[in-house]
């Protein structure tokens, strides 16, 4: 059997960037609030005739090119998204045709901030038991479709953007040496969008109710995923044969650095040791550890040999840890 690893990676976001003095406009919140409690400072968001797809084809397209492969060299496209183009096809079957990856299967993943930990714990085992050679996981959403700009204990929240990995086989002691997925949908009304589905389809009453949006429950769900994170982290540590020490650099989900501060401390990880692009991207669901980790490789936080630590929470509840030696 192969170790499975990353080969490549990308990423894409819009232009626009809506700040908190935007927001101040939009809704009685204002900058100070916005970043002690959450530590962003802008988002990006897309236009009205931009979609899912194209910011996770532009992340895709860039990732293959700097694993040195071709669109045809994938097995399986795998799309963790929560703001799919549309209910059907999915968006992987959408984004295989943008880049022309014929020989691929494509599928999305559904499992909120968690998807691109789902996407590559899915593909693994497969890299590793030789049933696939290569695959692309992206993590693409264009949140801000989803959001209620009447409601400002969530629209402060939510950005845009796109991340992409392509994996393959990598020598014995390298690629991803622990991965494991959680779920509790127990916890369904901490954070969910309830309308447009079978259950209450879409009617003048759901869009009246603003049910297509997303609802959120923001402090019952921070503290579940302040304990969901650390526990995972420390599980796959103790899997992967390290402590906490051999960590060289930790990306959890960009959900909002006072979550980050609070698993970092509760790992007893030093901060410099904890990256956050949250004051710039906003909490873009599961593009924000691709998009984190496509940034530590190309600023050279992330070398040769590094062993990083990925976790993530999201809606659902969904969790997730990963330990990778680079
Ligand atoms: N601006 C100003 N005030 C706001 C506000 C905003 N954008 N959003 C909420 N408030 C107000 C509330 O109305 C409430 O006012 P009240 O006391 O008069 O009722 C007060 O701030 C406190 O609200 P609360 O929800 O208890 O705040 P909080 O300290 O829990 O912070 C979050 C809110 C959303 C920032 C915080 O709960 C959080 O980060 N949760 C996790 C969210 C998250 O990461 N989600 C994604 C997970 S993948």
């Amino acid at each position: 059997m192969v170790n499975a690893g990353i080969l490549g990676m990308g990423q894409a976001y819009p232009s626009g960037i809506l700040t908190n003095a935007d927001l101040e406009r939009l809704v009685d919140t204002n900058d100070e609030w916005i970043t002690t409690r959450t530590g962003i400072k802008q988002r990006h968001k897309a236009a009205d005739n931009e979609y899912t797809s194209q910011f996770g084809t532009r992340a895709a397209l860039q990732a293959l090119e700097r694993a040195g492969l071709k669109p045809e060299d994938i097995d399986i496209i795998v799309c963790a998204t929560t703001t799919p183009d549309q209910i059907m096809p999915s968006t992987g079957a959408l984004i295989q045709a943008q880049i022309g990856a014929i020989n691929a299967a494509g599928m999305d993943v559904f499992a909120a901030c968690s998807g691109f930990i789902y996407g590559i714990t899915m593909v693994e085992s497969m890299i590793r038991t030789g049933q696939i050679k290569y695959a692309l996981v992206i993590g693409a959403e264009v949140l801000t479709k989803y959001v209620d700009y009447t409601d400002r204990g969530t629209c402060v929240i939510f950005g845009d953007g796109a991340g992409a990995a392509v994996l393959g086989p990598v020598p014995e002691g390298k690629g991803i040496l622990a991965t494991k997925i959680k779920s509790d949908g127990r916890y369904e009304e901490q954070l969910y969008a309830p309308g447009g589905g079978t259950k209450l389809g879409t009617t003048h009453a759901t869009i009246e109710n603003r049910d297509h949006f997303f609802k959120m429950k923001g402090n019952e769900l921070f503290k579940v995923a302040v304990r969901s994170m650390a526990d995972i982290s420390a599980e796959m540590l103790e899997k992967a044969g390290y402590s906490v020490d051999d960590v060289d650099l930790v990306i959890p989900h960009q959900a909002n650095q006072r979550i980050t501060d609070a698993v970092a401390s509760r790992l007893g990880v030093p901060d410099e040791k904890v990256y956050s692009n949250i004051a710039e991207m906003g909490n873009t669901s599961s593009a924000s550890i691709p998009i984190a980790m496509d940034e530590c490789i190309q600023s050279g936080k992330i070398k040769e040999g590094s062993l990083v630590l990925l976790t993530a929470f999201g809606g659902g509840v969904t969790w997730g840890g990963t330990v990778i030696r680079f």
